[in-house]
């Protein structure tokens, strides 16, 4: 069912290195969504060059929005509506996305709304299960991002608790690269995994004797590391030892994540938790959530795959939600690369040490 007050918003994210363009009528209903992906650009440096992000992201950005009007088969007059990402991100990448919105919403007239990366990623658990509904526990594993929260239905959702240095993704990122397994490394490091013994390697559950909300994953990954300097290096390392390895980490990984959120369901007295954000696209921690929930009496729930990893439908979702509580953004809005530790400000902060002028 649509919700009412949001006709078709078109979204836009550019935050990392997706180009991404969608448009979702009534806030949950995906008439279109486009995504570029640069994985062949960044594929050989192992990582995200910020630098070749934003230029490829000009490059592409024009064809992907022009793209997602004519799958929904919609012209700019036919919206209601312009949402976009302007922060946490690389601020170059963002800059791209949120210039453009601007342009168009500018042409156009229509309402626009500056969008907060992880209010996105909270919103596709909604668009994926329209049974979910606030007060629900959020938990966003991304590259970037590991924390939990208390979504209330709010423009803001409560912040429970978050990762003290690493994020999950970047865990997995850096295990990938320690095991030669390639870019992006969470898939490589699953698919790996599904040939190894989760057992093979004892590796610390990070936080494990901590009280609190709160995750870290440097530690694990040191451990990672060590183990394969110990092993006398890659090079002296079999596939099925590569595979132990990388199954041994997942299982640390995923069993802190659920080790937290099942504190945060008995703390909270909530009954439902989203796993979102791209490392919810992780088959173990999907299968070892859901049982976890059914003996513990909560409900994961979990975005279709598409919907976990960067995308613009979830930009669309929560962009409608804004603007249909009457939130419109201004043009003095701009790019800001991170949140302040601890605080959420989910309205991307108009004078603080954001990057002005756009
Ligand atoms: O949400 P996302 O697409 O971008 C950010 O906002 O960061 O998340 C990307 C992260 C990367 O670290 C990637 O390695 C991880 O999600 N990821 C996975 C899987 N698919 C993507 N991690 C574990 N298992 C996966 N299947
Ligand atoms: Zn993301």
């Amino acid at each position: 069912m649509p919700l009412t007050g949001m006709g078709h918003v078109l979204g836009i994210e550019s935050s990392c290195d997706e180009m991404a363009a969608a448009v979702v009528a009534g806030g949950r209903e995906i008439c279109s969504s486009v995504v570029a992906s640069q994985v062949e650009v960044h594929e050989p440096y192992g990582g995200v060059v910020p630098e070749l992000a934003s230029r490829d992201h000009v490059r592409v950005v024009s064809g992907v929005v022009e793209g997602a009007l004519r799958q929904a088969g919609l012209g700019l007059n036919d919206l209601d509506g312009i949402a976009v990402t302007a922060g946490p991100g690389l601020v170059g990448s963002l800059l791209v996305g949120l210039s453009f919105a601007k342009a168009l919403a500018y042409r156009s007239g229509l309402p626009w709304v500056a969008v907060h990366h992880l209010a996105g990623h909270l919103v596709a658990a909604e668009v994926g299960d329209p049974e979910l509904s606030p007060p629900y526990i959020g938990l966003v594993v991304s590259g970037g991002h590991t924390a939990l929260y208390r979504v209330t239905g709010e423009a803001a959702p409560d912040l429970l608790g978050e990762t003290r240095d690493d994020a999950v993704g970047e865990a997995f990122d850096k295990v990938a690269k320690l095991l030669g397994l390639g870019f992006p490394g969470g898939p490589a490091v699953s698919k790996a995994a599904e040939d190894g013994d989760p057992e093979g390697v004892d590796f610390p559950r990070p936080m494990a004797k901590r009280s609190g909300l709160d995750f870290s994953y440097s530690g694990l990954k040191t451990a990672v590391a060590l183990e394969v300097q110990r092993r006398g290096g890659l090079e002296a390392m079999d596939p099925q030892a590569v595979s132990d390895v990388a199954a041994s980490f997942q299982a640390a990984a995923v069993d802190s994540l659920l080790a937290r959120t099942r504190r945060a369901v008995e703390r909270e007295g909530l009954d439902q938790v989203a796993v979102v954000g791209g490392v919810a696209a992780n088959r173990r921690l999907r299968e070892k959530m859901k049982s976890m929930g059914a003996r513990r009496g909560f409900q994961a729930i979990f975005p279709p795959a598409d919907l976990c990893t960067d995308n613009a439908v979830m930009i669309a979702a929560a962009g409608a939600r804004a603007l249909a509580q009457g939130e419109r953004d201004g043009w003095a809005v701009s790019a800001f690369s991170r949140v302040p530790v601890g605080d959420t400000p989910w309205r991307p902060p108009q004078d603080s040490e954001a990057v002005r002028g756009t």
